[in-house]
């Protein structure tokens, strides 16, 4: 009886402390909370391993801890945050706006997909950069056709997968390995980062943060430090996006009223498809 008693208030006592350790996080950073999360429960099976004397559960449980808290580095790294911030602080909503220092408001270059034929006749390189977008418009299968068409067209074709793009750790990789994209055309950030200054094209389809040039020299920026996809760099940068909204950080990116920044508005899916079709 007192034993049920013992259990029942652990029960309650750690659902109270669950719920106030989860609750006050950014609805986006939940993946790296869920990550150690795991990590903990991790943990708990190797304490329980050791209490009942089972071997198997010691290190299946060392081996979840130890990933668990691997990938929440790796995303805490990526996002250029430490744990204690995504825990505690949320991340700060900056109120930049599309206006410059000096107030001059700047304007967004656009045009329809029908518009790019030439750039992408002339192109050698093209570097896809996939973002939270393309998964909200599960665009991963046209960008596969894309490639195929691009390569027909004797331009390689390369995808720049950053480490926190999309909602998920791998979120890119898993979404273009479902569309039967070659694995060795997705490149990490290190690796194609310096190949964006003999790119002609950055094809940009749904990423904002990832790509936004604050985070290199804007120190006020809530993504100062963060390493991002050097997308500006490369010949001509087509964005491919809905509007002018922020993504996850809720930060205006420069990067679209640059003068090489081209903005094809619209469902990626929809653009993408369009893209195809006048290619064809
Ligand atoms: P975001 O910066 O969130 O930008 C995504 C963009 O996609 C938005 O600006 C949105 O613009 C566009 N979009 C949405 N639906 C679309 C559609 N149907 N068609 C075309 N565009 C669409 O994405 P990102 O560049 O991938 O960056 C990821 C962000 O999430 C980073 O800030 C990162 O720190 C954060 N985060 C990532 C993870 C992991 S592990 N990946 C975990 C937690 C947080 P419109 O609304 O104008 O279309």
């Amino acid at each position: 009886d007192q034993l049920f008693d013992y259990i029942l208030w652990i029960i309650i006592f750690s659902l109270v402390v669950g719920y106030y350790f989860v609750v006050p996080i950014g609805g986006a950073d939940m993946p790296v909370v869920i990550a150690l999360l795991n990590s903990f429960s991790g943990v708990a099976a190797t304490a329980t391993g050791f209490i009942i004397q089972n071997d198997a559960l010691i290190i299946s449980g060392a081996l979840v801890g130890a990933s668990g808290i691997i990938l929440t580095n790796i995303m805490c790294k990526g996002m250029n945050r430490t744990i204690w911030n995504v825990l505690f602080v949320g991340i700060k909503v900056s109120t930049s706006s599309a206006t410059s220092g000096e107030g001059v408001q700047k304007t967004a270059k656009s045009y329809e997909p029908e518009d790019t034929v030439v750039i992408f006749e002339n192109a050698k390189q093209v570097i896809i950069v996939p973002g939270y977008g393309m998964a909200v418009a599960q665009a991963q299968h046209m960008c596969h056709e894309l490639e195929k068409i691009l390569e027909e067209k004797s331009v390689t074709v390369k995808y720049a997968i950053h480490p926190v793009a999309g909602r998920m750790p791998g979120h890119m990789n898993v979404l273009l390995a479902e569309a039967n994209v070659s694995y060795d055309k997705l490149y990490d950030l290190d690796q194609i980062n310096p190949e964006f200054e003999q790119t002609d094209v950055a094809l940009v389809i749904g990423a904002n943060d990832v790509v936004n040039p604050a985070a290199r020299h804007d120190k006020s920026s809530p993504i100062y430090g963060m390493p991002i996809l050097d997308v500006d760099k490369s010949q001509t940068v087509f964005v491919l996006k809905r509007s002018m909204n922020p993504g996850y950080a809720g930060i205006d990116n420069e990067l679209f009223y640059n003068d090489n920044t081209i903005m094809i508005f619209g469902d990626a899916k929809d653009t993408v498809s369009r893209l195809i079709a006048v290619l064809k």
